[in-house]
C-alpha cells in the first residue's frame, strides 16, 4: 500500500531534524548561540515546507537521498528565522510560538535576532556545500536567495508591517501573502523539481500548485488566528486583529474567507491533477496528501 503523508512525515521529520541540527552543531562555534538557535527548532513545528520539497522528489519516483534532506533542512531553516523575527516585540511582538514562549522571551532580543541570523547565514552555507553538480547547487542558491529576500519572503513582511493600519486591496493582499508566505513554500516544490526533473510542462502544474498552495496557507493562518484552538496551534490567537493587520477574516470576513481557503485548495488539486496527466500517472500522490492536510481546518 502506498505510504500516507502522516506516515511519510513520521519517517521524514527525523532525517530534516538531525540534518539541521547536526550542520549547526558543526558549524556554530558560541554554546549559547546553539542553545538559542535549538530552543527554536526543537520547539517542533509541522516541518511542512521541507516535507513539502521531500514529496515533490518522491512525484517523481525519485529515492530520497542526503542532497534532498540537506536543501530540505535549509529551507526549515530559513523559516524558523522568519518566525523568531516574526516574533520580536518591534514585528508583531508574540509571546507563544510552536506551543513554547518566544525565543525573544528566553534569550532575550539580541541572542533571538541573532539565533535568525545564523539560521537565515547557515542555510546558505549548507546548500553551498551540498555534495552536487554544481550547476543545480548554483541555481539553488538563487531560488532560495529570491524566495526568501528582497522580491519574496522579506517583501511580504514589509508589506505585512507597513500595512498594519492600512486599508489594502484583495488584490494586494492576495501578492502580499504569496509572498510573505508563499514563496517559501514555492520554493520548496521549485527545489523538488529541479532536484528531479526538467520537464517544462509539469514543472509549470506543479509551481502553479504550489502558488496556490501558499496563499492557502496563509488564508488558514489568517483564520486560525480567529477560529484556532491555542493549544493546537501553539501560538495565541487574535493576535492579527490587536496589531491591525490586512487579513483574510479582516478584508472578507470569516465566511469570505473560508471561501477564498477552499478556492485556492480546488486551483491546487485542479493543477496537480494535470502534472499527473502529464506523467502519466493516476496514483494518488504525498502532494495530494499534503492538500488534503492542509484542507483541515483546526
Ligand atoms: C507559520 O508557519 C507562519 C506562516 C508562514 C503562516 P507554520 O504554520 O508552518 O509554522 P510551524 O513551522 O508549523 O511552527
Ligand atoms: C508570518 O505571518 C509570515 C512569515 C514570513 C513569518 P504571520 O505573522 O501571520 O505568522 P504567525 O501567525 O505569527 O505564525
Ligand atoms: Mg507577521
Ligand atoms: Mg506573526
Ligand atoms: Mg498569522
Amino acid at each position: 500500500m502506498a505510504q500516507t503523508y502522516q506516515e511519510f512525515a513520521a519517517s521524514n521529520i527525523p532525517v530534516i531534524n538531525q540534518t539541521m541540527y547536526q550542520f549547526l552543531k558543526e558549524t556554530s562555534k558560541s554554546d549559547e548561540l546553539l542553545e538559542a538557535v535549538d530552543y527554536s527548532l526543537e520547539a517542533g513545528g509541522k516541518r511542512f515546507r521541507p516535507l513539502l520539497l521531500l514529496a515533490t522528489v518522491s512525484f517523481f519516483d525519485k529515492p530520497l537521498e542526503k542532497v534532498h534532506y540537506e536543501v530540505a533542512a535549509a529551507l526549515e531553516m530559513i523559516h524558523t528565522y522568519s518566525l523568531i523575527h516574526d516574533d520580536l516585540p518591534a514585528m508583531d511582538d508574540d509571546d507563544l510560538r510552536r506551543g513554547k514562549p518566544t525565543n525573544h522571551k528566553i534569550y532575550g532580543e539580541a541572542l533571538a535576532i541573532l539565533s535568525g541570523d545564523a539560521l537565515l547565514t547557515e542555510s546558505f552555507h549548507l546548500v553551498a556545500t551540498m555534495k552536487v553538480d554544481s550547476s543545480i547547487r548554483t541555481e539553488l542558491i538563487r531560488l532560495l536567495a529570491k524566495a526568501s529576500g528582497s522580491e519574496g519572503m522579506i517583501a511580504g513582511q514589509v508589506e505585512d508591517i507597513l500595512g498594519e493600519d492600512k486599508k489594502i486591496t484583495l488584490k494586494e493582499l492576495q501578492r502580499m501573502h504569496s509572498k510573505k508566505t508563499g514563496a517559501l513554500i514555492q520554493f520548496a516544490v521549485e527545489a523538488g523539481v529541479v532536484l528531479s526533473s526538467q520537464q517544462f510542462e509539469v514543472k509549470k502544474w506543479l509551481l502553479e500548485y504550489a502558488q496556490n498552495i501558499g496563499i492557502a496557507f496563509q488564508v488558514r493562518d489568517d483564520l486560525l488566528d480567529v477560529i484556532g484552538d491555542e493549544k493546537k496551534i501553539g501560538k495565541k490567537i487574535g493576535a492579527d486583529e490587536a496589531h491591525n493587520k490586512n487579513t483574510y477574516v479582516s478584508l472578507l470576513g470569516l465566511e469570505g474567507a473560508k471561501l477564498a481557503f477552499s478556492n485556492h485548495c480546488e486551483l491546487a488539486e485542479e493543477s496537480l491533477a494535470k502534472a499527473k496527466e502529464l506523467t502519466g500517472s493516476d496514483k494518488v500522490t504525498l502532494l495530494d496528501g499534503i492538500l488534503e492536510e492542509l484542507k483541515v481546518l483546526g
